[in-house]
């Protein structure tokens, strides 16, 4: 029996910040599943960043968006009906169609995930991409080293909470987050375990951070960008490390953003700057997951996600992501799970 699926398209490519209106819910049709596929009904979807990047017709390490097609990443669901041998109906599969509420997909682009572990939507987050973007940032691209001062911009965010718990892990001594406002920025060293928090909103950046690390950082993890970046390189120690994870303070930028003024620090400091895509680090995948799920346990890896309900907000959604309206993984629900 045919299911209807509403999906969500990119009817309109984004110019600054994204509006409603470049966007589209689509009812479609979809196929029974041919061999080897399955039919998943998405009980959660991924908003996420990079997605902005992906509106714009660009050349990146993955390709934009098509106008009037469904947009997709990541999802977790059900399988309803499978013509495939290793995925019954029934399991929890993550995949990447994403941004619609049905879809039929090859099985072997779906994985089977343990929700006795956690719930089916901690793999959108802590356990997934998410938190090895951490864990990959940490170890591999600006390893942190035992007594290492750790600074982490987007500290309230999926990828920040999850990078406090790693940097710890990894022998960090004292590690500071900088989130915007005074509500996450009070959570992220009650609940997310950071040792001091900077207030980006309120303005002197290099001001609070050299007083929240009196003594130098050595690791800084870049979600952001711009100011922060500025605000790292002046309080870099000598040999530091910068894993430039993302810049979202530029992702709407209408113009060129002009560099940190103060890069030439990196010479006389001897700094490393690494950029990186999560996607290069799946051979830490394996150690990832299984740390991720010990510390879940144990309850030194805190899951904080913000939920939005149905797939007619899902672009409200995204939007509030690019303005902070999230704290943790910003999630969207679908029915009543
Ligand atoms: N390299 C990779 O493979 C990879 C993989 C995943 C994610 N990323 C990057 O990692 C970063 C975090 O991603 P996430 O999924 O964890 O998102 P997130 O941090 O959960 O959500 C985005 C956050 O960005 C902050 N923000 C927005 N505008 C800002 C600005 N102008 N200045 C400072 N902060 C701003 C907001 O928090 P505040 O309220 O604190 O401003 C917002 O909550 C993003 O840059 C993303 O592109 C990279």
């Amino acid at each position: 029996m045919p299911v209807t699926s509403r999906e969500v398209h990119l009817i309109a490519r984004p110019v600054g910040e994204p509006e409603p209106t470049d966007f589209s819910l689509v009812e479609t049709a979809l196929p029974d599943p041919g061999d080897g596929q399955i039919l998943v009904r998405n009980d959660w979807l991924s908003v996420d960043p990079y997605m902005r990047g992906r509106m714009n017709d660009v050349k990146s390490y993955v390709p934009p968006f098509r106008l009037g097609a469904p947009m997709d990443g990541g999802a977790v669901g059900t399988v309803i009906a499978s013509n495939a041998a290793n995925v019954p109906v029934g399991a929890t599969v993550l995949h990447f169609r994403g941004w619609r509420d049905h879809a039929v997909l090859d099985a072997s682009a779906a994985q089977v995930v343990d929700t006795a572990i956690a719930p089916a939507r901690t793999y959108l987050g802590a356990l997934g991409m998410v938190g090895l973007t951490a864990y990959a940032g940490l170890k591999e691209v600006a390893p942190v080293k035992e007594g290492d001062v750790v600074f982490v911009s987007g500290a309230a965010g999926a990828v920040g909470i999850v990078a406090a718990r790693v940097a710890r892990h990894l022998g960090a001594v004292r590690v500071i987050g900088s989130a915007g406002g005074p509500e996450k920025a009070r959570r992220v060293v009650e609940e997310f375990g950071y040792d001091a928090a900077i207030d980006y909103r309120a303005g002197d950046l290099g001001g609070q951070l050299a007083a929240a690390a009196p003594d130098g950082i050595d690791v800084y993890f870049d979600n952001v960008g711009g100011d922060h970046l500025q605000a790292a390189l002046d309080a870099l120690n000598t040999f530091g490390r910068v894993a430039l994870c993302g810049a979202i303070s530029q992702y709407n930028a209408t113009e060129p953003v002009p560099g940190p003024t103060n890069l030439f620090l990196a010479v006389g400091k001897r700094l490393t700057l690494r950029g990186f895509i999560v996607g290069d680090h799946q051979h830490l995948a394996a150690e990832y997951a299984r740390l991720a799920a010990s510390w879940l346990r144990d309850g030194t890896l805190r899951t904080q996600e913000t939920i939005v309900d149905g797939l007619d907000n899902a672009v409200d959604a995204f939007l509030g992501l690019l303005r902070g309206a999230n704290t943790g993984k910003m999630l969207i629900r679908l029915g009543d799970t």
